[in-house]
């Protein structure tokens, strides 16, 4: 049979890949391998002490996740002997120099052989500690440029970012590469090496008053935020992971370098099966607490777009952008991709809300009781003031009305509103903290994916394959038939 495209390039080839005990890189590695047994092989850096535990993780985090049960049923008593020719667990941190690789044989060895670097590694703790998240999303990537740079043979480096690193801009979105000194304040210089003596600083004078650990946590949270703010992104996670573009960007050198800023990442369309998604993230802790019947009410606003990508589609436009760009690599240019959906089939929180209900309405969860949950229509308040009131009305004055006419006693009074008080303050901190997606306006312009998609079709890729048009999904089927049920039985059993 006539090898496609896609696997064609990937032949021979050896990838750098960071972050595969996380989420996305480890859909990229089984595709990888799905497509193409014949890869060189894969170098998976991983944090742990030594390449022994290394591999532990490598074994107990990635390869034996139900997301390898195609792989693992086309191999059958070849597949571990498969797994261990092809992926090789390297022990390291990219928020160490030379990534942290104590051994200098492999070192070497991964100089002479990497064809492509692709950086998934992050911290995605919107409220990291500041020195950690510099440390990874910033540093860590450049740290990885650097050593890309001494691979003799690299031709691309591919970065994993944010759509969000656009802040709570509004309005259409380009695919724009960042400059050093950019803020999203007009006022302000950014000036990323500042930052890092800044951190460094703090973290030498908080640690000379022999505070708690968790005190020194608690103030480099809040220097992270506040570093975002005054430079005008929401949280520690899109600024450190802008700064990281911006380091790339500039001090890329010779090595083309792809950037692709997915959206709202979600479970898998088609590949290797439907629904499989690691954890409950984002726009998805709302729809588990919804159905649970934890969350009644929420702060949000139902005309903006929720930006929603499949993961195997954000995986398949990092392939094919890194097969065109590999053939290209003479142009050592920076090319970003958004992958994202609000530009060409836009899905409201209004039909998510709608989505939500439909599902939960027709496949109730049970309590812990093993009593059906019965769900309401999500109430959506665009106004945090409005949201308040509303819980005032409906819950706090009935309180009081029974607590005046003597049916509740005092202390049952207390006990409730102190519940309902702390059900308050759990929704607007939940809300506060999804803001930049929840209340996100603006659109993701995304021209250069498309040109890729295009491009792609020219030149014989499998398309259909390696599907990342968003205009081919079907959001209601998606949700009703895919996302939420795959979200129930790996998500939250994960
Ligand atoms: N998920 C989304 O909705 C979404 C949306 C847009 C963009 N993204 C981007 O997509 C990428 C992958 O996201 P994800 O959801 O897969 O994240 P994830 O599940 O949280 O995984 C993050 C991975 O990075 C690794 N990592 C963190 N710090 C590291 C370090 N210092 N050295 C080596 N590895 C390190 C983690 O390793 P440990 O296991 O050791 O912690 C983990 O494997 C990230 O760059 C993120 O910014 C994600």
């Amino acid at each position: 049979m006539e090898l496609g495209h896609v696997a064609k390039f990937l032949q021979g080839k050896t990838i750098l890949v960071t972050g595969a005990t996380g989420f996305l890189a480890k859909v990229f590695i089984e595709e990888i391998l799905r497509h193409q047994p014949n890869v060189n092989k894969l170098y998976l850096l991983m944090r742990a002490p030594d390449e022994k535990a290394a591999t532990q993780r490598l074994n107990v985090e990635v390869i034996s996740t139900k997301l390898f049960r195609v792989l693992r049923e086309n191999w059958g008593s070849g597949f571990d002997p498969f797994i261990s020719s092809k992926l090789i667990a390297v022990a390291g941190d990219t928020s160490s120099e030379n990534l942290g690789i104590k051994d200098s044989i492999l070192r070497e060895e991964m100089w002479k052989e990497i064809d492509i670097i692709v950086n998934v590694a992050a911290t995605t703790n919107f409220s990291e500690r500041y020195d950690v998240a510099l440390g990874i999303n910033t540093f860590g990537a450049f740290n990885l440029l650097n050593f890309g740079k001494k691979c003799d043979k690299i031709k691309l480096f591919l970065h994993v970012s944010t759509a969000y690193v656009c802040g709570e801009q509004t309005g259409m979105i380009f695919e724009k590469s960042f400059y050093m000194s950019d803020t999203l304040r007009k006022t302000n210089n950014l000036n990323i090496l500042d930052e890092k003596t800044l951190v460094e600083e703090k973290l030498d004078k908080l640690r000379h008053q022999c505070i708690s650990d968790e005190a020194i946590t608690t103030t480099m949270r809040e220097l992270g935020l506040k570093r975002a703010k005054l430079n005008g992104w929401p949280n520690t996670y899109v600024f450190t992971k802008a700064m990281g573009e911006m380091l790339l960007g500039n001090f890329k050198g010779d090595i083309p370098l792809v950037i692709i800023r997915p959206t709202i990442i979600s479970s898998t369309y088609k590949h290797p099966f439907p629904g499989w998604i690691e954890s409950i993230r984002t726009m998805d802790t709302i729809i588990v607490k919804y159905g649970m019947g934890a969350l009644t009410t929420f702060l949000a606003s139902p005309s903006s777009t929720c930006d929603v990508t499949p993961v195997d589609m954000v995986v398949n436009a990092m392939i094919v952008a890194m097969e065109a760009h590999y053939a290209n690599h003479q142009y050592s240019c920076e090319t970003i991709y958004h992958v994202s959906s609000s530009f060409r089939n836009p899905m409201k929180y209004s039909d998510l809300v709608k989505f939500m209900h439909c599902y939960f309405t027709k496949n109730p969860c049970t309590d812990r009781n093993g009593q059906r949950v019965k769900v309401n229509k999500l109430k959506v308040f665009d106004k945090a003031d409005r949201f308040f009131l509303y819980m005032q009305l409906k819950y706090v004055l009935p309180l009081k009305v029974l607590y005046f006419m003597n049916i509740l006693s005092c202390h049952l009074f207390n006990n409730v509103y102190t519940k309902l008080d702390r059900k308050v303050k759990s929704i607007i901190r939940l809300a506060k903290f999804y803001k930049p997606y929840v209340f996100f306006a603006g659109i993701f312009d995304d021209t250069n994916l498309d040109t890729l998609q295009r491009f792609a079709e020219e030149r014989g890729v499998d398309v259909a394959e390696f599907n990342f048009d968003s205009k081919s999904i079907d959001w209601e089927d998606y949700f009703m038939n895919t996302h939420i049920s795959g979200l129930l039985k790996h998500g939250v059993r994960s």
